[in-house]
């Protein structure tokens, strides 16, 4: 039998995956910690949705308004992750999964560091999604379908993408040659097909006022 580590401030070896002979080490400033010091609860906002649903301009918006308010808050963005920690990913069904599974952990990481974590990721499928809703404490995973109907968001092909995936320039393509799984009972449903973006921003903001995350408005 192994030892335990002598020094207090590490849990028991263990295994993780093919990391073999690691022991936490607990840390010395933890969430509440944060929480206490920033006067604010952290927890992940997870805008899924279509490619061109709104998902980045909606997290971002949030973002602002909460920046403005003086919270902790970050974006992290599909397109974005992708130029770095994720640039060994492709599309496929198996990338995608990992794709989401990293970005759950970081912000599992964020909300550890007392931070609001936005997420703006296609995140097609439900099952990855709720890997990710399994690492926080229930209610500390928000997710917010950014539902705008197909044909809008073709229409709108703000980045040119659907054009070359119907010219069959794109392999699996979500929505057109890969499958989105729409969220059955997500936290908030925001219409970012037709609604403005200041509606979507308000939607937001009143959802984490409502469940203590944010300040309530005056
Ligand atoms: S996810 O499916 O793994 O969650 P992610 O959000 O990281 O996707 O990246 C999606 C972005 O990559 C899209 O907004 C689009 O700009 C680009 N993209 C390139 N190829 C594809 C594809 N085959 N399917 C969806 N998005 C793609």
């Amino acid at each position: 039998m192994t030892a335990a580590p002598s020094n207090p401030a590490y849990g028991a070896l263990t295994t993780e995956g093919n990391s073999t002979n690691i022991a936490w080490h607990h840390t010395s400033v933890d969430r509440a910690a944060w929480a206490q010091q920033r006067s604010h609860r952290s927890a992940i906002l997870w805008f899924t949705g279509l490619s061109g649903a709104g998902k980045s301009t909606l997290a971002n918006a949030v973002n602002a308004a909460l920046f403005a308010q003086g919270l902790a808050c970050y974006v992290l963005d599909g397109d974005n992750i992708r130029h770095g920690l994720c640039k060994d990913l492709g599309f496929s069904d198996a990338d995608r999964e990992e794709n989401i599974r990293r970005i759950g952990e970081v912000a599992k990481l964020f909300v550890d560091a007392g931070v609001v974590a936005l997420t703006a990721f296609v995140s097609p499928f439900k099952a990855d999604r709720d890997k990710v809703r399994a690492l926080v404490p229930t209610g500390d995973f928000i997710e917010i379908h950014c539902a705008a109907d197909l044909d809008v968001c073709e229409q709108r092909d703000t980045k040119g993408l659907y054009a070359k995936a119907r010219a069959g320039q794109i392999k699996e393509f979500t929505g057109i040659s890969s499958p989105y799984e729409a969220p059955e009972a997500p936290e908030l449903r925001v219409d970012t097909g037709s609604q403005s973006l200041e509606q979507g921003v308000a939607q937001v903001l009143a959802y984490l006022q409502a469940k203590g995350i944010i300040a309530a408005a005056n």
